[in-house]
């Protein structure tokens, strides 16, 4: 990532393609991975905000081959996030690159914070969320 993407904090992960692959009831956010190409590979990503969320989520595919939801705000300046493919790790898209592991624990970078992991299960082709 360049530095001027940094020095404006602009993610490489970005909104599904196809919006209707996610939905939110209550505070259970479901994601149909038939509609989320983008999810078919390891370090493939979304960004789920907006359109009835109140939280930003960062849902990717790990270097593990699993799914993870992330709360996408990061806890130094609240930049977003990507999935830093073949590292195990999130890492900021702003200057002070913070880094997490795949349960949202600081490993380094401006941030002091941890960020918060949500729970997720995986069934068939339907990504089931905790908010
Ligand atoms: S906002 Fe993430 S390192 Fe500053």
């Amino acid at each position: 990532m360049g530095f001027f993407q940094r020095l404006f904090g602009i993610c490489q992960t970005n909104p599904p393609a196809d919006p209707s692959c996610w939905n939110v009831t209550g505070s259970t956010l479901t994601v149909d991975l038939q509609k989320s190409p983008e999810l078919a590979a390891s370090g493939g990503a979304i960004r789920i905000d907006g359109r009835g969320i109140d939280k930003r989520v960062l849902v990717f595919k790990g270097d593990d081959d699993q799914y993870h939801a992330l709360i996408n705000r990061c806890g130094h300046g609240g930049r977003r996030l990507d999935p830093m493919l073949g590292e195990g790790t999130v890492q900021c898209c702003s200057i002070g690159k913070s880094t997490y592991d795949y349960c949202g624990k600081r490993l380094s970078g401006s941030s002091r914070k941890d960020i918060r992991a949500l729970e997720l299960k995986h069934e068939g082709s339907t990504l089931t969320i905790d908010l």
